[in-house]
């Protein structure tokens, strides 16, 4: 498995894979949004090359396939950097990815140099599925708030679960070591 950052030269199926896999997860939208907002780094993991052949157009080619999808925002004035979405394709769950793109990032932003590390996991159907992955790598788990994304949500980037009005509960977590 490899972890590439966008925008690296992704080829538009991949793109458009990550788009899919985030927006059917969060809600529409969200991919782009990351996309445009230039505090936020995104990453894709691909599982390597499978060979295709098509009978009908006579094309072949080696592809990836995107497994997952991971992000980060370094907030420069507060010298803050937040491990901020992650998601691994449903049938690739359990397998060490989240883990593996948890590493990849908790390194990049002590690269960039930052002194706190923090993450913002939601809390959905009753649980964290992020928490097991987050304390693993030294994080602690701080607060609960309530529509911690609120206003990053409206007709336009509904949230998955509760639409234009975002309840969502975020449970924070601060990087220990
Ligand atoms: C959270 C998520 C990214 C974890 O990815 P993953 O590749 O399955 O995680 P890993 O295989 O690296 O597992 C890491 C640890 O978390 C545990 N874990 C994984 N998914 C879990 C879940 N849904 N609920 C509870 N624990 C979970 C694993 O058992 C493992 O712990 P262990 O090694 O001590 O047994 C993935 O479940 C996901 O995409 N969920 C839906 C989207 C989401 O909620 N993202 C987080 C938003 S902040």
């Amino acid at each position: 498995m490899k972890i590439i950052e966008i925008p690296a030269k992704l080829p538009l199926y991949l793109f458009i894979a990550g788009e899919e896999l985030v927006d059917n997860t969060f809600g529409e939208g969200l991919f782009f949004r990351q996309t445009w907002d230039s505090s936020i780094h995104q990453w894709v993991a691909l599982e390597e090359g499978w060979y295709n052949y098509d009978i009908d157009t006579n094309l072949n080619g080696t592809y990836d396939e995107l497994v997952g999808y991971c992000s980060a925002q370094i907030n420069q004035e507060e010298s803050l950097g937040i491990l901020k979405t992650s998601v691994v394709n449903l049938s690739r769950q359990k397998n060490g990815i989240g883990d593996v793109m948890v590493k990849h990032r908790l390194k990049w932003l002590q690269e960039q140099g930052v002194q706190t590390i923090k993450s913002y996991a939601w809390f959905v159907d009753g649980a964290v599925p992020a928490q097991k992955m987050l304390i693993n790598n030294g994080f602690e788990p701080k607060d609960d708030i309530k529509g911690y994304w609120n206003d990053h949500h409206n007709k336009n980037f509904p949230c998955k679960v509760c639409g234009s009005n975002c309840k969502c509960i975020a449970r924070i977590f601060e990087y220990k070591g």
